[in-house]
C-alpha cells in the first residue's frame, strides 16, 4: 500500500529493496529526543500565532510526550516501512491522539525538521566532546605537574636532540587539546542558528514566528535563508573537521605511548586496566588502547571525507543525499567518546620511569647544544663557531666511545683553550633544562607556571 505520510497520487508501495535503501529509521531514531523537542516547539508555536487550536496543540503535546516515554521506555514499535524517525514519530502520535496529529505537520517540513533534529543532535555532540578533552586536559596537566622536573630526551627526527622535562612534554598536548576545545566551541556558535521554519524550502504562507520557535529550542537567531535552512550541512563537517584534528592529536599522542612502552624504550609502563597480554608470549604487555585511538583516528578522517564527498555535487535545495550525512557524524561522534576516554584513563594510570628518562635524557650528546652556547656567552664566540667546537667535542667522545662530561678538561682545552671546568657543568642535563627559562621553554620553574595558568585557563 501506499504511505499513508505522502501517498495520496501513489497507487501502489514501494519495492522491498526500495524502502530497504530508502529507510533511515535503523540510524536516526537515534535523533528521537531531538525530533520530539524540535515538534514540541513548532506546536507551541503554531498555538501561539494561532495556527492550530489550543486544544489540539495540548493533545500533540501530550501525545509527544508518551511517543518519547515509549521510546526511552522500549516499546516503541520502529517501522521501517515509515522510513525515518520523522514519520514514526508522527504516525505513532496519531495512533495515540487521532486526527490533530495530522496538524502538526502544518507550515513545516521534513527538510526543515531534519536540519533541525540534526543541528541540535551535532550540538549535544559539540558539547560532549568538549567536556569529555576537558577531564583529558584535567589528566595530562595532573601528570605534568608531577613531572615539571623529570628530564627525559626531546626528540627531533625522532633522534636524541636536546633534554626536556616530561611535563613540558605533557603541557605540549594540553596545548594542542586547548586549541580542538577552541575550535568546537567556534563550530558551536556557527551551528547554534534554528533552521526550523525553512519548510521545504522557500519558507511558508503561514504566519509563523521563526525567532520564537529558535529561542525554544536554545538557537540564537532563526537562520537567515530558507534554501540554506535546508541544504547546507557545514555544520557537521566542521564538527568532524574539528574532531578529525583532536583525533590527529590523540593519535600522536597514542604513537608515542606505544613507543615510549615497548622494552627499547621502557620510557612508562601502561597499568594492568589498559593494556592486553599476550595468549602466547608470556612477557607481553600490549598497548592496545593507544594502538586502536591510532587506528580509530583513520575513521574519523574518513567520515569527514566521505561527508565532504556527499555534499560537494548538490544542487540547492535538499537532496536525498543528505540523509547519509548521519552515520559519519554518528561514528565520529562515538569514536571520539571512546578515544578521549580511553586516553584519559591511559594518562591517569601511566606509571613514568624517571629512572630510566633520566639516563636516556643525556645519551646521544644531548648537551651538545649547551656547551655551544656557553662559548657564545663566556667567550663572545660567533654561534656557528661554537657550534663547530661543540662539533668537535662530539666527535671526540664518539671516538672514545664516552659520553661529553667524560671527556678530561684537557682534552676539551685541546679542542678550544678558553673551555674551564664551569663549561664543563652545563653539560649536566638537570643545567641543561633549568636553563631554558625562555618563554615557553622547557624549564622546570616555566613548566610549573604552564601548569598553573593552564588548570585556571582550562579545568
Ligand atoms: N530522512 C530524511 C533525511 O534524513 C528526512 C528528510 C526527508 N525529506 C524528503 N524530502 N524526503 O534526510
Amino acid at each position: 500500500a501506499a504511505s499513508s505520510m505522502w501517498g495520496g497520487r501513489f497507487a501502489g508501495g514501494p519495492a522491498a529493496i526500495m524502502q530497504r535503501i530508502n529507510a533511515s529509521i535503523d540510524f536516526d531514531k537515534r535523533l528521537y529526543a531531538q525530533d520530539i523537542r524540535g515538534s514540541k516547539a513548532h506546536c507551541r508555536m503554531l498555538v501561539k500565532q494561532g495556527i492550530l487550536t489550543q486544544a489540539d496543540g495540548d493533545a500533540i503535546l501530550a501525545g509527544l510526550d508518551t511517543v518519547l516515554a515509549e521510546i526511552e521506555a522500549g516499546s516503541f514499535p520502529f517501522s521501517m516501512a515509515l522510513e525515518d524517525i520523522h514519520m514514526n514519530v508522527e504516525s505513532r502520535l496519531a495512533e495515540l491522539i487521532g486526527e490533530a496529529a495530522g496538524r502538526l505537520h502544518t507550515a513545516r517540513s521534513r527538510n526543515d525538521q531534519v536540519a533541525t533534529d540534526f543541528r541540535l543532535w551535532v550540538r549535544d555532540a559539540l558539547d560532549g566532546m568538549e567536556k569529555a578533552l576537558q577531564g583529558l586536559q584535567a589528566a595530562l596537566i595532573a601528570r605534568a605537574g608531577e613531572h615539571a622536573g623529570t628530564v627525559m630526551p626531546g626528540f627531533t627526527h625522532l633522534q636524541a636532540a636536546q633534554p626536556v622535562t616530561m611535563g613540558h612534554h605533557l603541557m605540549a598536548y594540553v596545548e594542542m587539546i586547548g586549541r580542538d576545545r577552541g575550535r568546537l566551541t567556534d563550530a558551536r556558535a556557527r551551528l547554534n542558528e534554528s533552521p526550523l521554519g525553512s519548510a521545504a524550502l522557500a519558507g511558508t504562507s503561514f504566519p509563523i514566528d521563526r525567532h520564537f520557535t529558535a529561542e525554544q529550542l536554545g538557537f540564537d537567531r532563526p537562520m537567515n535563508n530558507s534554501l540554506d535552512g535546508v541544504s547546507d550541512r557545514d555544520f557537521a563537517l566542521e564538527f568532524m573537521a574539528a574532531a578529525a584534528i583532536c583525533a590527529v592529536h590523540l593519535s600522536r599522542l597514542a604513537e608515542e605511548l606505544v613507543i615510549w612502552t615497548s622494552a627499547q624504550f621502557r620510557f612508562v609502563k601502561l597499568s594492568d586496566a589498559f593494556t592486553t597480554g599476550s595468549s602466547i608470549m608470556p612477557q607481553k604487555r600490549n598497548p592496545d588502547a593507544a594502538e586502536l585511538i591510532r587506528a580509530k583516528t583513520g575513521r574519523v578522517i574518513g567520515d569527514l571525507n566521505a561527508l565532504l564527498i556527499v555534499m560537494k555535487g548538490l544542487p540547492l535545495a535538499y537532496s536525498k543525499d543528505m540523509q547519509d550525512d548521519k552515520e559519519p557524524v554518528f561514528e565520529v561522534a562515538d569514536t571520539m567518546e571512546l578515544a578521549i576516554a580511553a586516553m584519559t584513563g591511559m594518562i591517569a594510570d601511566m606509571t613514568v620511569n624517571t629512572e630510566v628518562l633520566a639516563a636516556a635524557a643525556g645519551a646521544g650528546f644531548t648537551t651538545a647544544t649547551d656547551i655551544a652556547d656557553w662559548c657564545v656567552r663566556e667567550l663572545k664566540m660567533p654561534f656557528r663557531r661554537a657550534h663547530h667546537v661543540a662539533g668537535s667535542l662530539v666527535k671526540l667522545a664518539e671516538d672514545k666511545g664516552c659520553d661529553l662530561q667524560d671527556l678530561s678538561l684537557a682534552e676539551m682545552q685541546g679542542i678550544e683553550a678558553g673551555i674551564t671546568e664551569q663549561a664543563r657543568a652545563v653539560l649536566a642535563v638537570d643545567s641543561s633544562v633549568a636553563s631554558r627559562t625562555s618563554f615557553g621553554g622547557t624549564a622546570p620553574a616555566n613548566v610549573r607556571a604552564q601548569v598553573a595558568a593552564a588548570k585556571s585557563r582550562w579545568l
